[in-house]
């Protein structure tokens, strides 16, 4: 039997392939809402001739989607939506065993990152998917030609959908994107469990610190802050939350966490973790409060949380301690410590969310680029919801993997809650 050609890739080395190929399979066992997708994908072929260029973490869990896709009969290319996220034994499986054309290296500096993202567009896609909005930026931007062949995309992640909805105002958002990270069975589980534990898991990685008496600083009380708050509470912390946002520090408040500025927060908080898709979240005026020896990470999406530049300016030296901590120490004294070069430290230092709960988040994906594919020509150039069906049948498939089942409203009671006259 002939051998295929290889598919262009640049990964790190094809040796690597069997141990992605053992972590893909582990992973696999605990995503069986996507291995429902993928039997029929395999059966009905909906993406049939359809190109994807994902732009996504490349981990176990997003290889198992990209199989899904491939399965379902589309071409699919696969770069990193962040530079230090990607799995290298993964990518090298997806090449070898997939012939998968994938772009990623883990630690690639900021050209290959962007050049490994052009490639990915010159696979001419219909269809991107993406985790961040930097391929769709870059379709809008640098590489105009390829939005053209455009017909729809799909956005993973809260800053993402941000960025794309402001595109979407602007009136210059060339293609229809749903939003998956609006699905309810995508953010209040992936952002709040999935990121709540692999975030103390990331920092546990790099710096093997006892949580249980620590003083943590969440900054940002949306869906991932929330997760976190709860599980460094669990493992023994004394959480501050910080906001901006009126009604959600009102929640942390009553949630039972002590809610104040970061200025004051500062002064206190042995760790301190942002997530908040906002910019110089921890600046100057804080690094000049904070304790010896403080820790800042940081989950949210881009690592513009923490004002690294202005970290750098107050630092005296720096050296690394260890892999994914760097020191800084500043003119008095004070040792700062900066993990994970502030990128998402869930994703840097450990392996990002656990597979179950992004078999909900890709499941999400799978049936949103076969939405696409369906209704491309009827949705308009703006950001989509994920329709309410694909969203409750993912709810639907995933309870019924779990062997839970639950009750059906009776005829009776459909009735009495869609009556305005019943019972009264
Ligand atoms: N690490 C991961 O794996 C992962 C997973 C999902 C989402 N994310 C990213 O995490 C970030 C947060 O996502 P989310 O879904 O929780 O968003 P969200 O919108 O639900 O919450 C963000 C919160 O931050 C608050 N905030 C904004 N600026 C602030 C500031 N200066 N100080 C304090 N609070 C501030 C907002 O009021 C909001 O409550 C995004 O960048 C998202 O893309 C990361």
């Amino acid at each position: 039997m002939p051998t295929a050609v290889r598919l262009p890739h640049d990964v790190k080395d094809l040796a690597l392939a069997n141990s992605g190929k053992r972590r893909i399979e582990w992973s696999d066992q605990f995503m069986p809402t996507l291995g429902i997708i993928r039997k029929r994908f395999a059966k009905e072929k909906p993406l049939k001739g359809v190109r994807i260029a994902a732009c996504l973490h490349v981990t176990t869990e997003t290889a198992n989607l990209a199989i899904t896709l491939q399965q379902g009969g589309a071409n699919v290319a696969l770069c990193a939506s962040n530079p230090l996220s990607t799995q290298d034994d993964v990518a090298s499986c997806l090449v070898r065993d997939y012939n998968m054309p994938v772009f990623a290296i883990k630690g690639e500096d900021h050209g290959t990152y962007y050049s490994h993202l052009e490639s990915a567009l010159e696979h001419r896609p219909h269809i991107s998917m993406d985790d961040g909005a930097d391929l769709v930026t870059l379709a809008h931007t640098k590489r105009k030609e390829y939005a053209k062949g455009l017909i729809g995309g799909t956005e993973e992640t809260t800053t993402g959908v941000i960025r794309l909805r402001s595109m979407a105002e602007e009136g210059v958002l060339k293609y229809p994107i749903i939003a998956v990270n609006d699905a309810d069975t995508k953010h209040m589980f992936d952002n709040r469990y999935g990121t709540g534990q692999s975030t103390l898991d990331g920092i546990l990685r790099a710096t093997n610190v006892l949580i249980a008496g620590m003083k943590i600083v969440v900054a940002g009380y949306g869906w991932c802050g929330r997760g976190i708050a709860l599980r460094a509470r669990g493992l023994g912390a004394h959480v501050v939350v910080t906001e901006i946002d009126p009604t959600r520090a009102l929640e942390a408040v009553m949630d039972g966490y002590e809610v104040m500025t970061m200025n004051e927060a500062a002064r206190i908080g042995d760790l301190f973790i942002t997530v908040t898709g906002d910019k110089s979240v921890l600046a100057k005026e804080h690094f000049q409060k904070m304790k010896d020896g403080a820790l800042l990470a940081n989950s949210g999406h881009f690592n513009v949380e923490i004002d690294i530049p202005a970290l750098a300016k107050l630092a005296k030296s720096r050296r690394t301690m260890r892999e994914f901590v760097e020191e800084y120490r500043m003119s008095d004294g004070r040792r700062l410590y900066l993990l994970a070069e502030g990128r998402l430290i869930n994703l840097s230092a450990a392996e990002g969310h656990p597979a179950s709960v992004m078999d909900m988040s890709f499941a999400n994906q799978a049936l949103c680029a076969e939405y696409v594919v369906k209704n491309a020509k009827k949705l308009e150039k703006k950001v989509h919801s994920v329709p309410r069906e694909i969203d409750r049948m993912v709810a639907r498939i995933k309870l019924h993997a779990m062997g839970i089942e639950i009750d059906q409203l009776s005829k009776a009671q459909a009735k009495y809650l869609s009556s305005w006259s019943e019972g009264t």
